[in-house]
């Protein structure tokens, strides 16, 4: 699937930050010889080059980035053209100050940094867009440049008077009246009533920090915010030429602004990617990866970018570890597995001072052309060209769908109940995810708005899905009632779109397909336990919460073991229409998870694409009809197998047993 009309293959490259060496130009004929040797056809150029390309506020000098667009060109090497929007120059804040960003004290900010700026600043939209369109004016057109790299990782609120006002205007728009607002921001206790617009002030720390529908709001407007930001630098790039793609680059387990809205106004999705891969086993981590690289993909429903990762380490995690042997070439083809286009670092070249001076890059201090981290490098860019068959292949839609979303995890990270502040949303997310992971079976990810009872899915799992939006519950209804089979969790649909409880029973809306109506929430401390007896004869472990549910004409699968609620229902099974919906009341361990799936996903007959039982840590991802299996486990693992194997990086053919170390990765296609 082509992701730009101008680019026919794999992406393999990465930010390219040759501002920093425009007096080393022996360093910048160097940088474009390694990059052919290392299989490198593309760059995302000019991320934070902003005080370089205008010096002066209005003169623009170009002519360093003329030169090196046909030079990287004449070596066919393509670029990822970057708006500099996320850092800007001195000059620029000192006559501006109203550029910067003012904090949640608000204070307004001095210059430094990046990700600074205010997004209703109308200089700095002005300068941008006249940036931007500078820009494109310039090289939009030129055959090197297929896509442009907005800003750069979008995030952070401003509350400036500015968007004070923005946001007054927005919950204006939203409402109509003030009475409107106050009922649903249930202002009516602890006399939070407001009588203007005109009084309402960012939620945070100098005032009103107990209204949870209204740092909700917060929320949904940065994001408005965000993407308006995003929009307006859109029109200024495709004034010169409509049809190159805009990206910008995500982040993994971004909170503040809600992605699924925000992708809406990118055409594709890229995202920076940076595990702590250690040494020993990487399994959960990979686990946790991989369901980000499920979900860029779900935003847009389409293959995606890996922006960034590193080709070694980061500088900014507490321990700063080295990628062991194969762990490059396996996380680069996990991201692969899972959708990606590209695989693409940060950076380059280490910069010689500043801020990441010792974060990983691919040509080090030391000047070195052959280093173990070039050779990792090159050994990327060779994989991805013998693969590059696979960048057109349609992928195929999974059978499974989670659903997630981004005001349930805002509503549950507000709400003070069970633990709270630490409900475990994306943890818990992450655990049903990891039960279908690591049997092999692909994962969509759709939030309320997004889920179609359509698409057909086999199998849809909503863990700890607090908020019904959008109207979900009628979609769920209709996609148990037309065969579907659901999986639903404590503290499911019980409140609305404003954050408020349902009155009535909950799950709301869904009680007579679920056949339960939840009743009441208990947390447990850390080191208790509950359980449940589960199919008569196995134990699950149950830790955090139990909710004890009534259970109307649902089938009872559990009951809990403990406590005074012993024996009352914790999983039920109802048959609504010609589906079936189940409930997990309480938080199993993720041993009890895992055998809770195995039985689900046996009984829908959703398989997984490998014939052999994996061990520990290995793991197989179908992308169109290659198998990535790769080893996480940490140590060498041998599988016997009775079939033959066409090995595609290599093209050696395997059978009788498929050996893969330490870190191991083999891209495999069934000859038989
Ligand atoms: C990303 C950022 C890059 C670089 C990198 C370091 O979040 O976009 O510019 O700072 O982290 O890991």
């Amino acid at each position: 699937m082509e992701l730009t009309p101008r680019f026919p293959t794999f992406l393999h490259g990465g930010d390219y930050n040759p501002d920093q060496w425009l007096d080393h130009p022996e360093i910048l004929h160097q940088d474009i010889e390694m990059m052919k040797r290392t299989h490198v056809n593309c760059v995302s150029l000019g991320i934070f080059a902003w005080a370089q390309l205008e010096p002066e506020e209005g003169k623009y000098d170009f002519a360093w980035m003329d030169d090196l667009v046909e030079r990287l060109w004449a070596s066919h090497i393509h670029v990822c053209l970057a708006t500099p929007s996320g850092a800007r120059p001195a000059w620029m804040a000192d006559k501006y100050p109203e550029v910067l960003r003012w904090d949640r004290f608000f204070r307004p900010r001095h210059f430094g940094g990046r990700h600074n700026h205010c997004p209703s600043s109308p200089v700095y939209q002005e300068k941008v867009t006249a940036m931007d369109e500078a820009l494109a004016r310039r090289y939009a057109a030129h055959p090197a440049v297929i896509l442009w790299h907005l800003s750069n990782e979008f995030s952070g609120d401003c509350y400036c008077p500015r968007c004070q006002e923005a946001f007054r205007a927005y919950l204006r728009e939203r409402y109509g009246t003030i009475e409107n607002l106050n009922r649903s921001w249930y202002t009516s206790f602890w006399s939070a009533m407001y009588t203007s617009f005109d009084q309402i002030e960012p939620p945070g720390p100098m005032g009103q920090e107990s209204l949870p529908a209204m740092k909700l709001d917060w929320r949904r407007f940065s994001t408005l915010q965000c993407r308006r930001f995003i929009e307006m630098e859109k029109r200024a790039v495709r004034r010169f030429c409509p049809d190159l793609p805009c990206t910008a680059n995500l982040m993994e387990d971004f909170h503040d602004y809600d992605y699924f809205e925000l992708s809406g106004s990118l055409d594709l999705v890229s995202w920076d990617c940076y595990p702590a891969w250690g040494r020993g086993d990487n399994t959960e981590t990979a686990r946790n990866y991989a369901m980000n690289h499920d979900m860029m993909r779900s935003f847009l429903d389409r293959p995606f970018l890996l922006m960034e990762s590193t080709p070694s380490l980061v500088n900014w995690k507490k321990v700063n570890q080295l990628k062991r042997p194969g762990m490059h070439l396996l996380s680069s083809m996990q991201a692969v597995a899972h959708g990606a286009q590209s695989v693409m670092y940060f950076q380059w070249r280490k910069g010689r001072g500043g801020a990441e001076m010792f974060h990983g890059a691919v040509m080090d201090h030391d000047l070195r052309e052959d280093t173990r981290v070039i050779r990792d490098v090159t050994e990327v860019g060779l994989t991805l060209e013998r693969l590059s068959h696979l960048y057109h292949a349609p992928l195929k839609r999974p059978q499974v769908c989670i659903l997630y979303d981004w005001n349930t995890r805002w509503a549950l990270d507000y709400a003070e109940m069970g633990m709270p502040g630490n409900m475990g949303y994306l943890e818990t997310v992450r655990e049903h995810y990891g039960c279908l992971y690591e049997q092999g079976i692909s994962v969509d990810f759709r939030n309320c708005e997004r889920f179609d009872p359509d698409e057909g899915y086999a199998l849809v799992i909503a863990p700890m899905l607090f908020m019904f939006s959008s109207g979900i519950e009628d979609r769920l209804r209709r996609y148990v009632e037309q065969g579907g089979t659901l999986v639903m969790t404590y503290v499911s649909g019980m409140v609305d779109g404003t954050d408020q409880a349902f009155l009535g029973p909950t799950p709301y809306g869904l009680t007579d397909v679920l056949g339960i109506a939840y009743q009441e929430l208990d947390a447990l401390y850390p080191e208790e336990r509950n359980h449940a007896l589960y199919r008569e004869n196995t134990l699950l472990e149950i830790r955090d919460f139990c909710s004890i549910i009534q259970a109307g004409r649902a089938q009872v699968l559990a009951s809990y073991t403990d406590d005074f609620y012993a024996g009352s229902p914790c999983i039920t099974r109802s048959v609504f229409g010609l589906g079936h919906a189940l409930y997990m009341a309480a938080r199993l361990t993720p041993e009890g998870l895992a055998r809770f799936y195995q039985d689900l996903l046996k009984d829908l007959g959703i398989l997984s694409p490998f014939p052999h039982p994996l061990p520990h840590g290995v793991i197989v991802t179908r992308r169109a009809d290659h198998l990535f299996l790769q080893n996480y486990s940490g140590r060498e693992v041998r599988i016997p197998t009775d079939r033959c194997w066409k090995e595609m990086i290599h093209g050696q053919t395997l059978r009788d047993c498929l050996v893969l170390p330490v870190n191991g990765l083999l891209i495999l296609r069934s000859e038989a």
